[in-house]
């Protein structure tokens, strides 16, 4: 880490311009090769193909925990959409390496929602059914694995005590997740799993409601609007579904690649 780099420091340099975008997207990138165990994660993470997303976001993370670590001792976090636990396992990590608490919680099915294996079979639906569509376009298909033990296999490697993550099994609209978590607040809450315009906007209306005064949201593949064409900006779906965020009390403080994060106004509904 940069001597006296903070996420304060980060949020009231930031600019929203392709410069400033651009530029810290490949610095978060670099600053994870000065963290041994950040670096490993990430490695590891790449080699067997354990998720998605930029290795700019460990330094986003690194410096996100830091900074919620330092204004409460009693940090929930939840990530909606897990897939085999490349985030979660992260969270886990930075806080075993910084001596912090935090209480971790991941909404995901556990399961594949597998595209049909036929040619011809995806072409018809491609044709005739516009929801295939929009989630061929999103990228909403994963294929049927074993994701939990996958995750519990990520969280052993790192050394990580697995039994203290709860996982919710289930999409995050289902009524029995949304009944589970209703009436828990939250000091962050990660938003990737269905893609769609309807899948993300749901999310936000649900899950926004549920984070705490200053707590912040992470939205995932939502910088298709913003300046910068250096790094991969996410789905146009997601990005415009994004666009009510602010109507909920929440003020976009920082960008890094296509990950935005927004924190809730003190004050607002
Ligand atoms: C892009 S992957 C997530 C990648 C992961 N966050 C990472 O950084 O490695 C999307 C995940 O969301 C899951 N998913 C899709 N729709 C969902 C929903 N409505 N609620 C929760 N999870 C969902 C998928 O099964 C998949 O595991």
């Amino acid at each position: 880490m940069l001597v006296n780099d903070s996420f304060i420091k980060r949020v009231e340099n930031y600019e929203n311009t392709a410069e400033h975008n651009e530029k810290l997207h490949a610095e978060f990138e670099q600053l994870v090769q000065t963290i041994p165990f950040l670096a490993q994660h990430r490695k590891y993470v790449e080699t067997h193909k354990l998720g998605f997303g930029d290795t700019a976001f460990h330094y986003m993370w690194y410096l996100i925990i830091q900074h919620l670590a330092e204004q409460s001792s009693n940090l929930k976090f939840v990530e909606i959409g897990v897939f085999k636990g490349q985030v979660i396992s992260l969270w886990a990590l930075i806080a075993a390496k910084l001596n912090l608490q935090l209480s971790l919680t991941g909404i995901s099915p556990l399961k594949g929602n597998s595209l049909p294996p036929s040619k011809w079979v995806k072409i018809w639906k491609t044709l005739t059914d516009p929801k295939f569509r929009q989630e061929l376009k999103s990228g909403n298909f994963y294929p049927e694995e074993d994701y939990r033990a996958i995750i519990a296999g990520l969280f052993e490697t790192f050394h990580l005590p697995f039994s203290e993550i709860r996982l919710i099994e289930g999409y995050s609209n289902d009524v029995n997740v949304l009944e589970t978590v209703k009436n828990e607040k939250f000091s962050l809450i990660y938003i990737d799993g269905d893609h769609t315009f309807e899948g993300a906007t749901e999310d936000i209306k649900n899950y926004c409601p549920l984070i705490e005064e200053n707590g912040f949201l992470v939205m995932d593949d939502a910088s298709f609007y913003l300046p910068g064409t250096s790094f991969w900006k996410g789905h146009e779906s997601v990005s415009r579904a994004c666009e009510i965020i602010p109507s909920f009390g929440f003020t976009n403080i920082l960008n890094v690649g296509h990950n935005r994060v927004y924190q809730k106004v003190n004050g607002s509904s």
